[in-house]
């Protein structure tokens, strides 16, 4: 049987998040630049969508660009910025045809003016699609979404004059994550084990996953092998095993 027949379809989670690393190390080893590394993770990208839209899967969040990753070199932010620029415009026919709906979390105000544009058109081309929430965070941090989170709560109460306790209900309101279901598997490529200050409030209680595969060579046998694993846990969520 091979791996994708091995899921059990009821079990599969609704969100996915994914931190695709390892992409500089894959053009190193191969004697290229860095931007080669991102260019060729560009088919890992539509690779896993395919799969995940295939498996129907609701929601797929990508850890595209940190917060902390303005602060590499020069050319390589350029470059990343271009490529994303070219990948979203060469895609919007292609999440259309397989109704996939584009989404953006982070502060895209740090982008440039034309990456910008192009981010929130593809999103507004693709916003009446109802199959696969594809999730791109973009110039993203948790510390930077909780803390924007916390200082828009201040000014809306401000205006209310509420003073009531915080929520857990109203705080999700402010998070850039408000209209998305918490993701139930997070997988990191490139044998890191760590979270890079990525969607920290949201992954409390996911199953993480991790594996040595180098972004640029992840597929959807990849995908299927963490689905397995995920699969094969036992999600407790502070009760006993024999509560469940
Ligand atoms: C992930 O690959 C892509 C981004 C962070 C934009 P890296 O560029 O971090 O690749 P490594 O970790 O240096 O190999
Ligand atoms: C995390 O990868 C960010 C993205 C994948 C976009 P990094 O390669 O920037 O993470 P660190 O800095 O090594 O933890
Ligand atoms: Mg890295």
């Amino acid at each position: 049987m091979s791996l994708k027949e091995q899921l059990i379809p009821k079990r599969l989670p609704g969100h996915i998040a994914i931190i695709m690393d390892g992409n500089g190390r894959w053009a190193k080893e191969k004697g290229h630049d860095r931007l080669y590394g991102h260019f060729n993770g560009v088919e890992s990208v539509r690779n896993i969508v395919e799969g995940c839209a295939e498996l129907g899967i609701k929601y797929l969040t990508l850890y595209a660009f940190s917060t902390e990753n303005w602060d590499r070199p020069k050319d390589e932010v350029a470059g990343l910025m271009e490529l994303l620029i070219q990948t979203i415009k060469k895609e919007i026919p292609t999440l259309n045809k397989n109704n996939i709906r584009l989404h953006v979390i982070g502060n895209i105000s740090l982008l440039p003016p034309n990456a910008k544009k192009e981010m929130e058109e593809a999103c507004n081309e693709t916003a009446k699609n109802t199959g696969l929430n594809l999730v791109m965070a973009l110039s993203y941090s948790s510390r930077w979404e909780i803390l924007n989170a916390v200082n828009s709560l201040l000014s809306a109460r401000k205006n209310n004059q509420n003073n009531n306790p915080v929520t857990e209900e109203e705080f999700k309101n402010y998070l850039c994550t408000k209209d998305f279901p918490d993701p139930e598997l997070m997988i990191r490529t490139s044998g890191e084990y760590r979270i890079s200050n990525f969607l920290l409030y949201q992954l409390a209680y996911a199953e993480l996953f991790f594996t040595d595969t180098l972004w640029p060579d992840f597929r959807k046998e990849n995908l299927y092998e963490a689905l397995l694993d995920y699969q094969s846990r036992e999600r407790r969520f502070g009760k006993t095993s024999e509560q469940l």
